[in-house]
């Protein structure tokens, strides 16, 4: 009798983002977002020391965050994971390892911004701690003319307690 193995899938790393980064997040940015970011706009991301960026990676990366701090306050940029790779706690990590990050830069207050119909994104984040502060009606407009609302959030990072160490799961 012929038997079939399944391998469970290679479990993710956590580690910061670099310049060379830029053309995978991009990647991963156009198979998530109706509005793709290029290239030269996530390397001079990268290259701005003000931003934190986190990637996750099996063989490469498979999602990615960014955040960028503006004296004592930061702002969730963008967060994605591969749509093969969702669903696994990856974009959990990604919060969690970039919210550190920004616990150890002694940022105060993180903001975003996220469409109100974006329930994958919304768990996340409710996940990690951001709670609802406004809308944006009709924020996001769409080529076929439809819009939707934007939700702001924000978090308060006094006595955050360090979480995620950058490590395989
Ligand atoms: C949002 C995104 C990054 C989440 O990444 P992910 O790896 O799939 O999320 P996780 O597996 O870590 O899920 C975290 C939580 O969200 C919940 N969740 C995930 N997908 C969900 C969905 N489609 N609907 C409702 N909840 C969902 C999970 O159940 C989990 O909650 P739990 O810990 O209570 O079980 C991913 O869906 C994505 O890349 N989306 C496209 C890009 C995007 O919208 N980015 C956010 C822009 S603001």
């Amino acid at each position: 009798m012929r038997r079939f193995f399944t391998r469970s899938p290679r479990p993710a790393c956590l580690r910061p983002a670099t310049l060379a980064d830029a053309p995978a997040l991009a990647d991963i940015h156009a198979g998530s977002f109706a509005h793709p970011w290029s290239i030269p706009s996530f390397e001079a991301m990268l290259a701005d020391r003000a931003v934190h960026g986190h990637v996750a990676e099996t063989t490469g990366p498979i999602g990615f965050i960014l955040s960028r701090i503006a004296a004592d306050e930061a702002e969730i940029l963008s967060v994605a994971v591969h749509p093969k790779s969702r669903g696994a706690g990856i974009g959990a990590r990604l919060v969690a390892a970039n919210l550190d990050a920004l616990a150890r830069a002694r940022v105060s207050h993180v903001f975003l911004e996220v469409e109100s119909n974006n329930q994958a994104a919304l768990a996340v984040y409710r996940a990690a701690g951001f709670a609802m502060i406004g809308t944006r009606p009709g924020y996001y407009r769409y080529s076929d003319g439809t819009r939707h609302d934007a939700v702001m959030m924000r978090l308060a990072m006094a006595g955050r307690m360090i979480t995620a160490p950058l490590a395989d799961a």
